[in-house]
């Protein structure tokens, strides 16, 4: 089996538990077929949706700087790397790094942007990697010696994760930058909930579209027959707890089939499929403790966002 059949079937499988629990789940990853992924795109082109906006006002602004924390001869390893965009700034200005792992599930995916990288960047030495960075990943050996590894991780992906699954995430990723290492990370923080509630329920919305799609997902790949129209999208801001949870809401008394199962759904019933967490500083020094320490930090002029530089611990 190659390793696309085989994430299918894990995917399904954690569908079907998921929906079998008695607080139904879907997990995150399930949003970004090729249709997700356009519409995360088009999520971060939106007015309410700061993040993106704000993330990449961090890094025109400090870019020197936060060049200067990865060092010009580092190897630059970016889990979950999509298209690279906001790496390119980082990469214009790293003409000697030692190389550039993109890590992508995808193996056809990682194939085009490996592409892309080579017709823009020919000098720069690419070490993909085609492997699910949740899970413990190894880097490729390299032709020289290399003594620093550092993480690049934007775009507050680390707040999709529970804490603890967070905390645990950073320790691999520790694990494989080894000592010297470090990490450039993006993470949103705590503001006006508003703001927040706004970001998350835009008034085109795609956000809503966004949700849907991860049931439309499930009806392309594995036939289930869920109806779109009897669910609706539903993101709260929960300040008290720091983050946002997505759900998808049952809008009748309904019953869908998938992969031969039956899930039944009470009105009103809801679907987990997201939290999007919005940190203090100090809560993510405390997910980041047993790996990393913080050494820095841009923020932006209304402290919406963050961008750290990270040393490991090992
Ligand atoms: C990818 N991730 C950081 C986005 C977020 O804001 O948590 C996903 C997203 N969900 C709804 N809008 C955007």
């Amino acid at each position: 089996m190659d390793s696309a059949n085989k994430n299918v079937d894990l995917d399904l499988k954690e569908a079907l538990e998921g929906l079998a629990r008695s607080e139904k789940r879907l997990p995150s990853k399930l949003f970004y077929d090729k249709r997700g992924s356009l519409l995360f795109d088009e999520i971060c082109e939106l007015e309410e949706y700061y993040p993106t906006r704000t993330e990449l006002g961090i890094l025109e602004a400090n870019l020197d700087e936060i060049v200067e924390e990865i060092h010009d001869d580092a190897l630059l390893v970016e889990p979950g790397s999509g298209s690279s965009q906001k790496t390119r700034l980082l990469l214009d200005r790293l003409p000697r790094l030692a190389g550039y792992a993109p890590i992508e599930i995808s193996e056809n995916y990682l194939a085009r942007i490996v592409e892309d990288l080579r017709a823009a960047y020919p000098a720069l030495p690419l070490f993909p990697v085609a492997a699910d960075f949740t899970k413990p990943f190894r880097l490729p050996p390299t032709a020289e010696r290399i003594d620093r590894r550092v993480v690049y991780f934007p775009g507050s992906t680390i707040g999709n994760f529970t804490d603890e699954d967070a905390s645990r995430l950073l320790a691999g990723f520790a694990d494989a930058c080894g000592a010297e290492g470090g990490m450039i990370i993006g993470v949103d923080l705590e503001k006006d909930p508003d703001v927040v509630r706004r970001a998350y329920n835009d008034a085109e919305g795609v956000t809503a579209e966004f949700n849907l799609n991860i049931l439309a997902r499930l009806n392309r790949d594995y036939g289930a027959d869920f109806n779109l129209d009897a669910f609706r999208h539903r993101a709260d801001y929960r300040p008290e707890l720091g983050r946002v949870e997505m759900r998808l809401v049952s809008l009748v008394d309904q019953s869908v089939s998938l992969a031969g199962e039956q899930i039944p759904f009470a009105e009103g019933e809801t679907i987990l499929t997201e939290y999007s967490n919005k940190y203090t500083l100090e809560r993510f020094a405390r997910l980041a403790a047993d790996s990393f320490t913080i050494d820095k930090a841009w923020t932006d002029d209304r402290d919406w966002f963050a961008v750290l530089a990270l040393s490991t611990k090992r």
